[in-house]
């Protein structure tokens, strides 16, 4: 059976679109055969040529249904559902079909609002910093955001995406053929992350959670 993720949240601009695509890439370079879904009815499908992952168009109820009940049928597959902002409801159906829910947001006051009520509203899913700063100073006051978060929202934060410009490459029309080493390398880490958690026990993914809290708490 193939492994559901989704990348959901009430916020626009997280990175959900360019996170599903990130870890669908890094997926297929790690040896795994993986789907990007498309749920947003306010955004166009991206083409599948010059990408190593499937693109779905799954933009309506039913299309969803199929897709998935498709992709459940495929050992070895993963599907990533990315979502749109402002839907609770399909939210909600979304993160009832997956085995992992991502929870995106940025070094914003708003996102990090969000962010917390997300973390109730769905009890099962991990929250991922999106477009983290690289600067030092940027990070560091990102970074004390995160360790003001009451403990039981910040031990469901996994370790940050990084800003990336590359990462803009995936989402052209086209990819180019060669992507930069950097975006390989970012992609492959998410998915290897992504993987240990499908693969690994509870003991594993609780461990992982606690060493990202300690790390962001003491950065
Ligand atoms: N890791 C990243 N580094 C740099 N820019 C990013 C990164 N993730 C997302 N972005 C940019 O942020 C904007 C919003 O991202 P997008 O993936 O479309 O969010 P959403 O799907 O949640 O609306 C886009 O312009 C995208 O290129
Ligand atoms: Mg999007």
């Amino acid at each position: 059976m193939a492994e559901i993720i989704c990348i959901i949240g009430t916020k626009g601009g997280t990175g959900k679109t360019s996170l599903s695509h990130m870890l669908c890439h890094g997926l297929t370079l790690v040896g795994r055969r993986a789907a990007c879904v498309m749920t947003d009815e306010y955004r166009e499908p991206l083409r599948p040529e010059g990408r190593r992952y499937v693109m779905a168009d799954a933009r309506s109820p039913e299309a969803r249904e199929k897709v998935v009940d498709k992709l459940r049928d495929l050992p070895g597959w993963v599907g990533v559902l990315d979502g749109g902002a402002n839907r609770t409801n399909t939210d909600i159906a979304l993160y009832d079909l997956s085995d992992i829910v991502l929870l995106p947001f940025r070094d914003s006051p708003e996102d990090l609002r969000t962010i917390m009520h997300d973390l109730e509203l769905f009890p099962r899913a991990f929250a991922i910093p999106s477009q983290w700063p690289r600067n030092k100073w940027q990070q560091d006051a990102a970074d004390k955001m995160l360790a003001a978060l009451p403990a039981e929202h910040r031990e469901r934060i996994l370790p940050p995406v990084f800003a990336l410009s590359a990462s803009k490459l995936l989402l052209q029309t086209r990819p180019p053929e060669t992507l930069p080493a950097a975006l390989n390398s970012a992609c492959k880490q998410l998915a290897n992350q992504l993987l240990e958690m499908m693969e690994g026990s509870d003991e594993d993914v609780s461990n992982a959670l606690a060493q990202a809290a300690a790390l962001n708490a003491g950065r």
